[in-house]
């Protein structure tokens, strides 16, 4: 007699996430990032230069390759839209892939300006969808690192912070759309500023910034010099260089407290290139100071012991590549479905810093933001 067993129900599977990348420079670390997580299919890539879409897609076996980003948008049953863009087209992109019913992952900076990031939020709002931000910096271990200690031991009151990022020779794309005005929004600020900020205003708890009195320059880039890659320099010198290649501010906090904070893509000076953000606290001071993209023994933290001064040098490694980490957090945030946190507000209060700043530097006085 043939023994009849049970039908047993299908395991519980949930759909895997579809994800459409726009963008085939920064998109391609999107791609390889998306690709390695677990329940994530990427199903479209857009970018314009064709050989590399196809290369990409055919190693990925993408479904749908595309060079325009309105018609990955659109495409249906797609979840999620990451994008990878010249700053000018996060604002579009955005608005039809929210409007499109889809979650957005946005490059840094969110967008051009106060106006347009305000939009952002209030579409992701209104379509009840996730915009998040790669804030990739702020994952590094040794600002994790420095968060943990702030929050579990802390270094008293923090009154003063300085950060900065600093090239000697660092304009990217010289006379490419990232020092157009029109397409890029500006140069260096807001290029490197959004991680320098981030990363100041994640470690210092999200205190809001009152007020900026800022100023930018660009005389390098006009004068041609300080292109990341000097071949570009010499072989090209038409165009325009529309865009700051240093700017420095002073902020208020709304608290009293206050920083000093220096963006240059290029200057006549001695490094490199370094990133720092350094606090300083009543009881103690805290640095993180990354030359050349360090990995190791970028944390300092400074106290007084008995009189004396001590320098505490925490061992900690970055291993490097943190767009996998801030982009599983993205996926989890959508999974979640608790989303009322993941508007993109917190790159909208970095944007009308940045925003701030450039009036300022453009008006020549102190402005201060709505609270
Ligand atoms: N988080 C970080 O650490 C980090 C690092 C570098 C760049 N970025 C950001 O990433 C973004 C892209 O920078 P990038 O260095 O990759 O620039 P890029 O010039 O290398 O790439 C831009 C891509 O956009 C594509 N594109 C342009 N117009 C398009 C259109 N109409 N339709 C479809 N695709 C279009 C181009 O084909 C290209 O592939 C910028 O916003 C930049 O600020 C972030």
């Amino acid at each position: 007699m043939a023994s009849s067993s049970p039908a047993r129900p299908a395991p519980l599977r949930t759909r895997p996430l579809r994800v459409g990348i726009v963008g085939l420079g920064m998109g391609s670390v999107h791609l390889e990032a998306f690709g390695s997580l677990p329940g994530v299919e990427v199903v479209a890539l857009a970018g314009k230069e064709t050989d590399r879409l196809n290369a990409l897609g055919a190693m990925y076996e993408i479904p749908h390759l595309l060079t325009e980003w309105q018609d990955l948008v659109t495409l249906e049953d797609l979840d999620i839209v990451s994008i990878a863009t010249p700053n000018a087209l996060h604002h579009p992109i955005t608005m039809a892939a929210l409007a499109a019913g889809k979650h957005v992952f946005c490059e840094k900076p969110l967008a051009l300006d106060t106006a347009q990031a305000r939009e952002m939020v209030a579409a992701a709002i209104e379509h009840d969808r996730v915009l998040e931000v790669a804030f990739n910096h702020r994952r590094r271990a040794d600002i994790q690192y420095a968060k943990r200690y702030l929050d579990e031991v802390g270094i008293g009151r923090i009154y003063h912070a300085r950060a900065s990022w600093k090239r000697r020779a660092g304009i990217p794309g010289l006379r490419s759309w990232f020092t157009s005005k029109r397409m890029a929004g500006g140069g260096a600020l807001i290029d490197l500023g959004p991680h320098v900020l981030d990363s100041l205003l994640f470690l210092l708890g999200e205190r809001k910034v009152a007020a900026v009195s800022a100023v930018a320059h660009g005389e390098l880039g006009r004068a041609g010099y300080g292109a990341m890659d000097r071949s570009e320099q010499m072989a090209s010198d038409t165009g325009a260089f529309e865009v700051e290649d240093l700017a420095s501010a002073l902020f208020r906090f709304d608290d009293g407290s206050s920083a000093a904070f220096e963006i240059t893509w290029a200057g006549h000076t001695v490094d490199d290139e370094d990133i720092s953000i350094e606090l300083l606290g009543v009881d103690g001071g805290l640095r993180v100071f990354v030359p050349r993209y360090a990995s190791d023994d970028t944390l300092r933290i400074y106290r007084d012991v008995a009189g004396r001064p001590v320098d505490i040098a925490p061992e900690v490694h970055v291993p490097g590549g943190e767009h996998p980490i801030v982009i599983a957090e993205f996926l989890d945030h959508v999974r979640s479905g608790q989303w009322e946190h993941h508007r993109g507000e917190f790159a909208l209060h970095r944007t009308e810093v940045l925003d701030a700043c450039y009036r300022s530097a453009a008006e020549g006085r102190e402005i201060r933001l709505e609270s």
